[in-house]
């Protein structure tokens, strides 16, 4: 990335943890390459993050190469964008830190993930799964970011961020930029495909539920097929009472560009048996390239690690000034010739 003064930063990341589905690509990935040149963009595997749920060493492994694969496939030129994975550049742990004595544990414990994520795993809420939005902070703050694209559920985090940069600044003087979540009109939450009212998550246990970006031709239509709609019968886009439905329009939408009306109409007085079938071979047909691509760069790891290297490097020089500036600011001792 060629340093532009004129351009606003943009930082966004995404966990390692399985492939991604069909609501990360919508609601984030997807919109990533798009910023590459109205923005300096920046992104990252952030492999750290997913440590907050217990993760087998040598999967967490492959599962990084394979989620930066996935990102450079999706259209991410390392020419016009910072691409590395997280743990790659420590600035963000030592940012944390002084982060993490901003902010109280009341603004912790109310955040929805954290509710969410303890519930769900009664038997591991580490430390990490609370501090969690302090690394996301950091990882935002660390670049002064003011463009932060991410779906609907990241938005709490993202406006933390906001409020640990404003009191910093208030503390210690104009430091950080004041981060902003923005998310796409469609698809900012892609539902699940079995319970339309719910997320579509990595770890939902229905396999039905999902769509990944790695499922082939047959996995994503036998999913679509088998998409829980409603009793009525009429293709129509309304979320609140026809959620099912609704979803598979917005993502037909994506993939598509047809608005609302448009899909109503070449759908009119059809099944939704013909929707559903529709849907899947957009969605086939939409990530063939990306899978393609996926493929032929993963099986070429020395260039996979070329870009990871080249990324961390441009990564930390980047975010060392603006760490600089915060140590000063707290008042550590600095030494010269550092
Ligand atoms: P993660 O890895 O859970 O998800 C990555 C991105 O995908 C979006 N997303 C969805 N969007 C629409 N519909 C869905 N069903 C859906 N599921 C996931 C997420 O909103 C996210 O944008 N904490 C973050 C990663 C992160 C980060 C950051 C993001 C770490 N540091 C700094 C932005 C800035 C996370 O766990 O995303």
């Amino acid at each position: 990335m060629e340093k532009d003064n004129a351009k606003k930063i943009v930082f966004s990341g995404i966990q390692p943890t399985g492939s991604f589905t069909l609501g990360n690509y919508i609601g984030a990935v997807r919109n990533w390459p798009l910023l590459q040149d109205e923005y300096n963009c920046i992104y990252s595997v952030v492999d750290q993050h997913a440590l907050t749920v217990r993760q087998d060493p040598a999967t967490l492994r492959k599962r990084t190469y394979e989620a930066f694969a996935m990102l450079l496939a999706s259209g991410i030129d390392p020419e016009k964008s910072m691409l590395f994975v997280q743990s790659h550049n420590p600035i963000h742990s030592q940012l944390n830190w002084i982060l993490a004595c901003n902010v109280q544990y009341g603004e912790l414990t109310r955040m929805t993930q954290f509710k969410d994520k303890s519930a769900k795993h009664p038997e591991n809420i580490n430390g990490g799964l609370l501090t969690y939005p302090v690394l996301m902070a950091a990882d935002i703050l660390a670049y002064n970011a003011a463009v932060v694209p991410v779906g609907i559920d990241q938005k709490q985090h993202v406006e933390l961020a906001r409020n640990i940069a404003q009191r910093f600044n208030s503390v210690y003087g104009e430091t950080f930029v004041m981060p902003e979540a923005i998310s796409p009109k469609v698809g900012a939450k892609i539902m699940s495909l079995q319970e339309p009212t719910k997320k579509m998550s990595k770890s939902d246990e229905n396999l039905n539920a999902t769509i990944l970006l790695s499922d082939d031709k047959d996995a994503i239509m036998r999913k679509f097929k088998r998409a829980v709609t409603d009793s009525d019968g009429e293709i129509r886009y309304d979320v609140e009472n026809k959620p099912g439905v609704s979803n598979l329009m917005g993502i037909y939408n994506v993939f598509t560009g047809k608005s609302f009306e448009e899909i109503e109409k070449e759908f009119q007085g059809q099944g939704y048996g013909v929707l559903k079938e529709a849907v899947g071979q957009a969605v086939v047909d939409g990530l063939a390239p990306i899978q393609g691509e996926y493929n032929r760069i993963l099986s070429d790891k020395a260039y996979l690690e070329g870009v990871m290297k080249d990324g961390a490097m441009k990564a930390q020089r980047y975010s060392q000034r603006i760490l600089d500036k915060v140590y000063r600011k707290v008042g550590f001792v600095q030494l010269k010739n550092k």
